[in-house]
């Protein structure tokens, strides 16, 4: 499969502060590839020199196999951007939103028509295609925004966090919206912070924590891998903990603050055993998740810093 976005050891800093550190990720063609990580890992800015608007401090971005240094140009001819703020004009509806976004890209009639009617369809805009943007809800938006990013029909589509703040009916129906566009061919690049987005959606993530780059692979590997395929949850004291592990030095463990939480192959023992201490103790038994990843890699919670 062919490469479509090459970082490598990508640096940005602002005055003397890096806020991406020596990221290297590939995204290959047909993928729907996730940057994870809280508010504040660095996930736009790495977007930013992905798609050409922030320079490099250090390390060199190729998309399409081009230089995005020396040939932004062409390579945002190819690509759609939706990003994280939605970008367009209040006072006007979406289809006039559509046909200002089209112009930009030197779209021309009858093709600008037709392009906008397929989109108003595609992403179901067609009850709200002639109101003012500024009375459409969220989700409406947020589906016009992308409906614009696609109006060029891009290869590469990048989308900055593209169901955040939106309640969980919308987020569903954009999550189908993406995994159809994967389907039609496109590739795609999405950042997020919520751990079940990037779970659902991507083949492949890079969790990424204070710019840097903290683990990559696909989510099911990540989590068979760093953690193992159970999670078991209990409040207890250190005391506690000693003897509910004794003897099972092999599952992984982890504390957030009076919450203890065991990583394994199979938990199932921990129940018998919390239940000979004490039965009536309340715990949690449920597959691991990117969540347990991202915390067994940076001891902090993912969304903490949401
Ligand atoms: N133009 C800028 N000037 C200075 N600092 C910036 C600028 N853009 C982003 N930052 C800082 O870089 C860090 C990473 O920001 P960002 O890439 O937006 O993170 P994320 O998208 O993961 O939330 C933040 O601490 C942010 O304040
Ligand atoms: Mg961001």
């Amino acid at each position: 499969m062919s490469i479509v976005v090459d970082v490598s050891k990508v640096s940005k800093h602002y005055d003397s502060r890096e806020v991406v550190h020596e990221l290297s990720l590939q995204v290959r063609a047909g993928q729907c590839f996730g940057l994870l990580g809280p508010n504040g890992a660095g996930k736009s800015t790495s977007l930013r020199m992905i798609y050409g608007v922030t320079a490099p401090s250090s390390g060199c971005v190729h998309v399409f196999g081009l230089d995005v240094a020396s040939e932004s140009r062409a390579v945002r001819a190819r690509l759609g951007v939706t990003l994280q703020d939605n970008v367009m004009i209040d006072a006007l509806s979406p289809v006039e939103n559509l046909r200002v976004f089209g112009r930009y890209y030197l779209l021309r009639e009858p093709l600008l028509s037709q392009r906008i009617a397929q989109l108003v369809d595609y992403l179901e805009l067609g009850s709200h295609a002639d109101i003012p943007v500024i009375a459409l809800s969220g989700g409406f938006k947020r589906r016009l925004a992308i409906a614009m990013s696609l109006i060029n029909e891009p290869e590469l589509l990048i989308l900055d966090e593209p169901t955040t703040g939106l309640d969980p009916a919308v987020r569903l129906s954009l999550w189908t919206k993406v995994r159809e566009l994967k389907a039609n061919g496109k590739t795609v690049l999405l950042t997020t912070h919520y751990m079940d987005e990037a779970e659902r959606l991507c083949d492949y993530v890079v969790i990424m924590s204070q710019g840097g780059a903290v683990c990559q692979g696909s989510p099911k590997q990540l989590i068979a891998e760093r953690v193992g395929k159970d999670a078991f949850e209990v409040d207890c004291t250190a005391a506690e903990e000693h003897q509910l592990l004794d003897g099972f030095g092999s599952l992984g463990k982890l504390r957030a603050g009076a919450r203890l939480l065991v990583y394994g192959a199979d938990v199932s023992p921990l129940v018998q055993r919390l239940h000979q201490l004490d039965p009536l103790r309340p715990f949690v038994m449920r597959p691991a998740n990117l969540e347990d990843v991202f915390l067994a890699q940076t001891g902090t919670r993912l969304e903490a810093g949401a």
